[in-house]
């Protein structure tokens, strides 16, 4: 036996397995204690608790390292395209010329979704948020491709997973053309994934739109640098739906309703609002900074903090450079970029910030890059929905190629003692 660690529990102890990950992560193996002990163990917001054992992504947040598959991040963003990454996190390694094209030609050919999807805008309002019309229309994809239902069939899996991957962009760029009361723009499959995604949001039938590059490769960027990162709380929700054997629509679809909330993927938004807000209160960061500090007060800076780092997300410092380039790039000065900046020095200086090791995160700065290249604020988070898609398939894919059981936690029932009905008419 390797490394062990001792529990001793009313007197007795129990010695159970350490195991030892690639990067030297630690853990101690409790997936007997129940049977042995009797006793479970407590961790609210699973701080504390591995999930699984992944080889997809690796993430140290002391040091502020991130890892798809062996490759820094800072590397994958200067030089991959995000197809290429999505078939790195999805099938393992980097893919060879061939295999690249095969994927990208499959991809290509599945843009279009059916023309009966259409239908469903129609019923719903105008201001419908973007976040929910996509997570039915993908929930929805499942009735299209019966197929699709049976998680252990690879084949079909195959093409679900390029189907996926095809559509999203298509069905997020319909969303946003029907709630601003725009024809939708069809896919065009000589563009790239990128080009072909600004071409369906931006396009009209009454002028010709012309792809910036400046535009295309902030885009790429963006949508690489939100590719996977381990098991934060969508893709926990996309592993923990697929594990009852749930189609890979319906774990998608679980997904991107839990990346919508604003501490998770909404804050690329929230950021946005609250920026907005500092600036038309006169733009004094440090009443913000205080705000965020006063128990008393629910206000917290949003796109500061996060579960893993605790130190600078490492994306923050891409995005943060990215973002200077892209507006310098586009000849846009953009004031809220200049209030980001200030409350980022104020933030990390402060006491407050300091103790808790609190530090801009992926979302700090990635809202002003969408605002820059034209993406309404709603849709920010549709646009990490679309980059998170091939890390929640490659998630998905794991799970199920690892025959994990269904993932279904214990609790400690802390409610009333066992009692009698009471007949309503001698009850109060
Ligand atoms: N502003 C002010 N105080 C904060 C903030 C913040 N943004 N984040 C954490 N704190 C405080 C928190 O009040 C707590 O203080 P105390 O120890 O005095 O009670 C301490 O720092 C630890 O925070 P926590 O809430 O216990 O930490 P957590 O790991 O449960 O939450 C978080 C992580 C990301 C939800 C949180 O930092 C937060 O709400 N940040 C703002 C929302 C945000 O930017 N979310 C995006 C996360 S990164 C991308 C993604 O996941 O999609």
């Amino acid at each position: 036996m390797g490394e062990t660690a001792k529990i001793i529990l009313d007197g007795k102890e129990y010695e159970v397995p350490v195991f030892t990950g690639s990067a030297n992560e630690k853990a101690i193996d409790i997936t007997k204690l129940r049977d042995l002990t009797g006793y479970v163990t407590l961790d609210s917001g699973y701080k504390n608790t591995g999930a699984t054992k992944s080889a997809i992504t690796f993430l140290d947040g002391e040091e502020g390292k991130l890892w798809y598959r062996g490759y820094p991040i800072e590397q994958i963003a200067e030089y991959g395209t995000f197809l290429e990454v999505s078939y790195l996190l999805v099938y393992g390694d980097l893919p060879t010329e061939k295999e690249l094209r095969y994927f990208t030609d499959s991809i290509s050919h599945h843009t279009l979704v059916h023309e009966d999807m259409k239908r469903f805008y129609e019923a719903y309002p105008t201001h419908a948020h973007p976040m929910g019309v996509l997570s039915s229309m993908i929930a929805s994809m499942s009735t299209f491709y019966p197929e699709s239902q049976n998680p252990n069939n690879f084949r079909d899996i195959d093409l679900t997973i390029h189907r996926l991957m095809a559509k999203m962009p298509t069905l997020a760029a319909q969303a946003f053309k029907v709630s601003i009361g725009h024809p939708i723009v069809y896919p065009r499959n000589a563009y790239s994934y990128t080009q072909n995604f600004l071409h369906m949001m931006f396009a009209l039938p009454t002028y010709e739109y012309e792809i910036d590059p400046v535009i295309e490769d902030a885009l790429n960027k963006l949508l690489i640098l939100h590719a996977d990162h381990e098991q934060n709380c969508s893709t926990s929700t996309v592993r923990m739906v697929g594990s009852s054997q749930s189609n890979l629509y319906s774990s998608i679809s679980a997904g991107i309703a839990a990346l919508w909330g604003p501490l998770h993927g909404g804050a690329n938004q929230a950021v946005i609002e609250m920026l907005e807000k500092i600036k038309n209160d006169g733009g004094d960061v440090s009443k913000w900074v205080a705000k965020a500090k006063d128990k008393n007060d629910p206000f917290r800076l949003m796109g500061f903090g996060h579960r893993v780092y605790k130190n600078f997300d490492p994306r923050a410092r891409i995005i943060k450079k990215a973002c200077d380039d892209v507006l310098n790039k586009l000849g846009i000065h953009d004031p809220i970029l200049d209030i980001a900046k200030q409350l980022e020095e104020v933030a990390l200086k402060d006491e407050y910030f300091v103790e808790r090791k609190l530090y801009p995160n992926v979302d700090f700065y990635s809202g002003i890059i969408y605002r820059a290249i034209g993406i309404p604020t709603e849709m920010f988070t549709v646009m990490f929905a679309l980059g998170r898609l091939p890390g929640w398939i490659a998630q998905w894919k794991e799970m199920i190629e690892q025959g994990e059981p269904i993932g279904r936690p214990r609790q400690i029932y802390t409610g009333h003692d066992l009692r009698d009905y009471v007949p309503i008419a001698k009850r109060g």
